[in-house]
């Protein structure tokens, strides 16, 4: 009971995105034997002189996109804070776009950019603040005429029809919180907190919930995500036809609009094993999505950040990015290898309860059926 309490704690505490504190936010570094040289004017005379490519590796992103995201970040800025920020908002960007992308430590950081440690705290907020506020705008579930594409989408990956998402979680490595670290603690006792996602076929996020704690299972962020709720609230909304769902693993439960495998101990058919494995082939797309989002983003193998609660808007940040560039690229596997995806592996099937169904996992089951029928006779 205790521990169920601070996990609710926590999880008020974490999506919590507002962010009120402007700084210290940034972890103190250790003692640098190799404090890099002041960089001179490294915003205005040098970075204009990379290649596209330098650009790319460095930012880990197109230079177009940054193009784009510019004055989507100033626009979200304007609207926030009153007066003018002193510094340039373009070389806000890149400096919190640098911490995003490196595990370079924060001093070093501020060198390069010749910012203070208090004004690269101010800046990441204030960048982190304004990709929230158009989180709304980027990650968003498929209109329902985007739905036949999406639909088609995931049908070319291994023949799985309407298929309109794959959900998964993963967890991102932080520092021990002060509060209640016990609860951050993940099955394999590292600190984390937690980040669910659906993808479509191209890898782009289209919901994101994140803030959980570690220590809470799959299936519990699940049943407690805003996504689960609205869906209970309006079906249609979200699946406008009812023989569309999404796909998970099988933390996930069996639902009319939520497919998981058959749970295999030993006794499925060769059907079965054959719909488990397009299943498992179609949702590849959510980790590669979270390969991707990793590679790109690395800071995120280990958000050294002080304050927890701004470690979920970080992450969010992050899935915004994620999304804002993949609209500009055709390499899809350029940072993927780089991005080691911490999943569970070790799923517990709370989901999935064969006793006592209730109407929503019987029209899983005869929908799963169906499917897993609908490919035999192919
Ligand atoms: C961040 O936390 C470390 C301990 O982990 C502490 O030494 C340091 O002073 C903190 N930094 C700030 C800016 O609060
Ligand atoms: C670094 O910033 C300070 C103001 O914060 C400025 O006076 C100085 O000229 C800058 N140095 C470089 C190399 O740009
Ligand atoms: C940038 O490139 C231009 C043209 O290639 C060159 O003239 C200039 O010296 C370069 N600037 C720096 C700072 O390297
Ligand atoms: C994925 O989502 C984006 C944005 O919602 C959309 O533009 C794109 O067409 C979708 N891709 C697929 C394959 O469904
Ligand atoms: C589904 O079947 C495959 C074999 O095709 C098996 O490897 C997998 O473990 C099964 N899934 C579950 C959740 O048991
Ligand atoms: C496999 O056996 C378990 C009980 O051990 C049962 O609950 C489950 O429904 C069976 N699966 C299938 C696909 O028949
Ligand atoms: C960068 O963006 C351009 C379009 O603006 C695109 O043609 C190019 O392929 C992109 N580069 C990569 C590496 O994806
Ligand atoms: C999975 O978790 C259970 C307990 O939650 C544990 O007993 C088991 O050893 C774990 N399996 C693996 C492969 O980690």
């Amino acid at each position: 009971m205790e521990k169920k309490n601070k996990i609710v704690v926590a999880a008020i505490t974490a999506v919590k995105y507002y962010i009120d504190v402007v700084t210290n936010i940034l972890c103190d570094d250790e003692e640098e034997t190799n404090i890099p040289v002041r960089i001179e004017n490294y915003v205005d005379k040098i970075i204009p002189n990379f290649t596209n490519e330098q650009f790319r590796q460095h930012f880990r992103m197109n230079r177009s996109t940054f193009e784009q995201l510019l004055p989507l970040i100033s626009l979200s800025i304007s609207t926030t804070h009153i007066g003018r920020p002193s510094i340039a908002i373009e070389k806000q960007l890149l400096s919190v776009l640098w911490i995003l992308a490196t595990p370079d430590s924060y001093r070093s950081v501020g060198e390069r950019f010749n910012l203070s440690k208090s004004s690269l705290s101010e800046n990441f907020v204030r960048i982190i603040n304004a990709l929230n506020k158009i989180a709304k705008t980027v990650i968003c579930w498929p209109r329902e005429e985007e739905m036949e594409t999406t639909i088609n989408a995931f049908r070319n990956i291994a023949g799985m029809d309407n298929v309109v998402g794959a959900i998964d979680g993963t967890f991102i490595p932080i520092k021990a919180p002060h509060n209640d670290p016990e609860v951050y603690k993940t099955r394999k006792l590292i600190y984390a907190i937690t980040l669910q996602a659906v993808c479509n076929a191209s890898l782009k996020f289209t919901d994101c919930f994140v803030g959980y704690p570690g220590s809470v299972s799959d299936t519990r962020i699940f049943r407690n995500s805003g996504l689960y709720k609205e869906i209970l609230l309006n079906e249609r909304k979200y699946f406008p036809d009812c023989r569309m769902y999404i796909i998970g693993d099988k933390a996930y439960p069996l639902l009319g609009w939520c497919i998981p495998p058959y749970i295999d101990r030993g006794n499925l058919t060769a059907n079965q094993l054959n719909f488990n494995r397009t299943l498992s082939r179609t949702r590849q797309v959510i980790e590669r999505a979270f390969a991707l989002l990793f590679g790109r983003f690395r800071r995120l193998k280990f958000l050294d950040m002080n304050k927890t609660e701004l470690i979920p808007a970080t992450v969010m940040a992050c899935c915004v990015l994620h999304n804002i560039c993949l609209d500009n690229e055709i390499n899809l596997q350029e940072f993927m290898a780089e991005g080691n995806v911490n999943v569970d592996g070790n799923d517990s099937v709370e989901g999935q309860h064969y006793g006592n169904l209730d109407e929503q996992t019987r029209n899983g089951n005869i929908k799963r059926n169906e499917l897993c029928r609908s490919f035999t006779r192919q």
